[in-house]
């Protein structure tokens, strides 16, 4: 039976786990005095051989990608960290700061010490007003302590970090569209390569990497990489919070090592609300393949998700239970992508308008078989023709729901109405 490993969620119930005298308390910045005294090639060398993967969606390696750094740019070096928290379900980031910023202000001053780099930005959602204030008082109180700013603790190492609030978009969470935007220009996706890593914020080669990711490092650094390899799985190493939303008895965050099974997480979390049955959830956010009661036993890592059709993505784990019309929960999401898209391409901008009409047409019962089969050549024409990963996700809830639930979309045309809300149902009037 897996168990929790508490790392990062440790001390969310203390009352003032994010000040800094409670991170203090519990050994905060300790990590940081000792790695100031590393080589900066050692620290980067540790993350890599921890094998963490970026906890923001993608799974890249976080070392390999601090080591894609050209050696010679005579630009600055970057450590932005995207803060952009904004797929629906996603919402393990916002907690983690609010709760506990300085292991982030921790994380973001070891890492940026490891890449050599001297400014560093918090690029955070303009919305969560609470957390930005968190933030600017953690990395106030973090100036004010000497770990940050010139000659940090003495070493000889300068570091300014700026939090920068966005303006609700969601495509500023694509690293290259929050690069736009944090230059002050709209945010809209940039053809890659070249890769941030070589031409980022400025042109200079920049690490963009994910709350979680950064915040994870100190314990990395404090611990040692076998540590972290200790858990997991041989591919996805460590630990990550999944989130578990929806009709769960218990929601909330559970950090448990990669590889734990939704069945084991929902035994943690008092299972299904009573007298109710799983219908289908999300493994990670709604940009992933929907699974339903047959993957409650898929190892919740990259691989094995993957091979069960799905990704990890960011863990956000979207419980339905069977009071739930599939089809209208597709609408929902589809709407988000439809009023999200950039418009910079054609293939999403379109083809998310039309997954918004022709899914209102059949959850109104008014589609036919011909829509469900338009739908899919509509999402052959999204997947892989779209700039950027948001066309991609997009096309995931529609697909895999047609795939499990083709039935239920039928009911709704042969019906006249969607079969679980007799109110909106033409059957039923
Ligand atoms: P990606 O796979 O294109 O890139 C992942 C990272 O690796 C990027 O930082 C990229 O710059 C880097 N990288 C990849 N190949 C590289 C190379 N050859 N050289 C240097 N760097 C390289 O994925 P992307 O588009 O950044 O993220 C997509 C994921 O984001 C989705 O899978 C989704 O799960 C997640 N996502 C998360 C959201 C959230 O709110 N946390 C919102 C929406 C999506
Ligand atoms: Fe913009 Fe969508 Fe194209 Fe991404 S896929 S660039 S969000 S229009």
């Amino acid at each position: 039976m897996t168990t929790l490993t508490p790392v990062l969620t440790k001390t969310w119930d203390q009352p003032d786990s994010f000040t800094l005298a409670g991170y203090e308390r519990e050994g905060g910045y300790r990590t940081l005095r000792r790695a100031l005294d590393m080589e900066p090639d050692d620290l980067v060398q540790t993350v890599k051989d921890s094998g963490l993967r970026g906890r923001g969606g993608a799974g890249f390696p976080t070392g390999m990608k601090w080591g894609f750094l050209p050696p010679d740019s005579p630009n600055p070096r970057y450590l932005v960290v995207n803060a952009d928290e904004s797929e629906p379900g996603t919402c393990k980031d916002i907690p983690l700061m609010l709760a506990n910023p300085h292991v982030l202000v921790e994380g973001v001053i070891i890492s940026s010490y490891a890449i050599r780099s001297n400014h560093a930005f918090i690029y955070v959602r303009g919305e969560v007003l609470h957390v930005i204030r968190r933030l600017q008082a953690a990395v106030a109180e973090a100036y004010e302590a000497g770990y940050l700013g010139k000659d940090i603790l003495g070493s000889g190492y300068d570091l300014e970090l700026v939090v920068h609030t966005g303006a609700g978009a969601y495509i500023c969470g694509e690293e290259t569209a929050l690069l736009d935007s944090l230059e002050g220009y709209r945010g809209q996706p940039r053809l890659k390569p070249p890769f941030p890593a070589v031409a980022g914020l400025y042109g200079g080669p920049t690490v963009i990497n994910n709350v979680e990711s950064i915040a994870s490092v100190p314990a990395i650094v404090e611990n040692g990489a076998d540590w972290f390899t200790s858990m997991g799985t041989e591919k996805s190493a460590g630990f990550g919070i999944f989130s578990l939303s929806g009709h769960v008895t218990r929601p909330g965050q559970y950090e448990a090592p990669l590889g734990i099974t939704l069945r084991e997480l929902l035994d943690m979390a008092g299972g299904i609300r009573a007298g109710h049955r799983l219908k289908f959830w999300t493994p990670g956010g709604s940009s992933t393949p929907i699974f339903t009661d047959e993957h409650l036993d898929v190892p919740l890592d990259f691989e094995s998700v993957g091979a069960a059709g799905s990704m990890l993505g960011t863990r956000a784990l979207q419980i339905f239970d069977e009071t739930v019309c599939v089809v209208r929960a597709v609408l929902r999401w589809s709407e988000f992508y439809a009023h999200e898209s950039c418009g910079k391409c054609t293939p999403c901008r379109e083809g998310t308008y039309w997954y918004k009409q022709m899914l209102k047409r059949l959850e109104a019962g008014q589609g036919s078989e011909e829509d469900l089969e338009t739908l899919l050549d509509l999402s052959d024409n999204i997947l892989g023709r779209s700039f950027c990963a948001l066309g991609d996700g997009a096309t995931s809830p529609v697909v895999s729901s047609i795939k499990l639930f083709r039935d239920e979309y039928v009911q709704h045309f042969e019906r006249g109405g969607c079969p679980f809300d007799p109110a909106r149902s033409t059957i039923w009037a």
